[in-house]
């Protein structure tokens, strides 16, 4: 059984704008080697990358083989060659209007003349709204052309709505591809499958048999060298912005009509709709932020945030855990409760859907605990599922409870290599199929939970919580669930 997509895709000039990038090197050429191996190249497919620094397409391509060698495992020679011959480079400015003429004249030389024009900004969101305009202004975008933005979006719900309306004024909605890699994941669609291509779960799905919900997106990376943007977002704006609250609207949506890209993004939208808005007095009791001290990580003694960025008057948090609520029929009164944090004892991407108690205790002489049943959906590392359960131990001696799981591990279902999250969302930006992009309606709708957020912590004196690296978070984040007499559950 394979887990990657066959399907052909047209041919395309994939134009990487900021091609010496870390995004680009890491993440888009491994990407695009992957489906060159699976064939899913079209003939006359181009990687055209940009950026200032000056290279010919001979020292590009060098920049390109160094990539592949340090970010793909095993790389098979024949195909790293295949792609490295599509590659192209040009030094533009984007300052200087006049440079982009180049590219234009690079796109009117592919031999298909109906190639896709496909323009990746794997740069700054300031240069989004630029760069459109100078493409538009060079004669670069077509009808068929894509644009394709990675997040942030903005940094609050002002500077959204500018780069939306800044991109929006060269592309329409529908040739605007804003990638949340989430939703890119393997484990994230299977989400989707999970729940609407079986019957079994949708009856339990909702306030009448579900008593909570946790997601949990734990990484044990510091900051690294992204400090100088990190320390400008932080974790609300980082990760809950984006991925933690895509993965809330993909467990709390009803079922789409279709899986295309209006009806699911239609579903998500309501679901961001319909998250209780916080007041000031919401967002003081119902987050938490928290930032990294020194600690041991994988036994090895790390520096504290403030260490790493070198910025003792920082106060960005690196931690974040939120009780949040979906006001609509089905969740009335079911918290979800969201934590991420970087630094932390483990790096696991989890969603834990926790079920109410049996109605009736019709064992009152057991021996042995009963734990509600609880479902973990495991995005990453180790994708699957596990259904904790309990069961009757075996032998005479009266009712003896013993907690047991199913559990599903994708890797010992499907044998094949996981692909990477970004590989199915760079070919679905070739053959046009938005429905794992989001929308400018949610990446709105997302801000305008998150602002009042935003604006309480800008305003309180009270410094993000420190916790020491390599824990689960500080202390606050279990009280926020305590208080609920409810625990944080901590996979095995
Ligand atoms: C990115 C964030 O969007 O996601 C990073 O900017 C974070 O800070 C990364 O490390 C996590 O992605 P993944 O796929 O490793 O869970």
């Amino acid at each position: 059984m394979t887990t990657t997509d066959p399907t052909a895709v047209p041919s395309c000039d994939f134009t990487v704008v900021g091609a010496t990038g870390d995004l680009a090197l890491r993440k888009l050429v491994p990407a695009l080697y992957h489906r060159e191996v699976e064939g899913q190249l079209a003939e006359h497919t181009r990687v055209i990358g940009v950026s200032r620094t000056a290279h010919s397409d001979e020292s590009y391509r060098a920049v390109v083989r160094t990539a592949l060698a340090e970010h793909v495992s095993d790389a098979d020679a024949a195909a790293v060659e295949r792609l490295v011959d599509r590659v192209h480079y040009l030094a533009l400015d984007a300052a200087k209007p006049d440079d982009w003429h180049q590219l234009h004249g690079l796109l009117k030389e592919n031999a298909d003349p109906e190639a896709v024009r496909v323009f990746y900004l794997a740069v700054a969101p300031a240069m989004f709204g630029p760069i459109c305009e100078r493409l538009d202004q060079a004669g670069c975008v077509a009808p068929t052309s894509r644009v394709v933005m990675e997040k942030p979006i903005g940094t609050d719900l002002a500077s959204a709505h500018a780069v939306n309306d800044a991109v929006g004024a060269v592309f329409e909605e529908h040739q605007i591809f804003r990638i949340d890699h989430y939703l890119g994941k393997e484990s994230v669609q299977n989400l989707l499958v999970t729940r609407f291509a079986n019957t079994f779960l949708e009856p339990l799905w909702n306030s009448r048999w579900v008593d909570h919900v946790q997601i949990t997106v734990s990484e044990t990376l510091g900051v690294g060298g992204r400090g100088d943007y990190y320390d400008t977002s932080g974790a609300l704006r980082d990760m809950v912005q984006n991925h933690l609250l895509q993965l809330l609207c993909l467990v709390a949506m009803e079922p789409p009509t279709y899986v295309n890209g209006e009806s699911v993004r239609d579903e998500k939208l309501k679901v961001l709709q319909a998250l209780k808005p916080m007041s000031p007095d919401d967002v003081d009791r119902d987050t938490v932020r928290g930032r990294y001290g020194q600690g041991l990580v994988d036994g090895a003694a790390v520096p504290s945030y403030t260490e790493d960025l070198g910025r003792p008057g920082s106060s960005t948090e690196t931690y974040v855990a939120i009780r949040a609520e979906v006001q609509n029929w089905r969740w009335a009164g079911v918290p979800f409760y969201l934590r991420t944090g970087k630094r932390m004892d483990r790096k696991l991407s989890e969603i834990v859907v926790v079920f109410k108690e049996p109605p009736h205790a019709m064992f009152p002489h057991h021996e042995g605990v009963q734990t509600p049943n609880r479902l973990h959906i495991q995005v990453q590392p180790d994708e699957g599922m596990r259904l904790h359960m309990t069961a009757k131990e075996p032998g005479p001696g009266g009712f003896r409870f013993k907690p047991v799981s199913l559990d599903l591990s994708y890797a010992s279902v499907f044998n094949d290599r996981m692909p990477d999250a970004y590989e199915r969302l760079l070919m679905d930006v070739i053959r046009g199929i938005p429905t794992l992009f989001m929308r400018r309606d949610e990446v709105e709708a997302a801000w305008t939970w998150i602002e009042p957020i935003l604006q309480r912590w800008a305003v309180t004196p009270e410094r993000p919580k420190r916790y020491p690296a390599g824990t689960s978070g500080p202390t606050a984040a279990a009280m926020l669930l305590e208080r609920d007499g409810r625990t944080w559950q901590e996979s095995d």
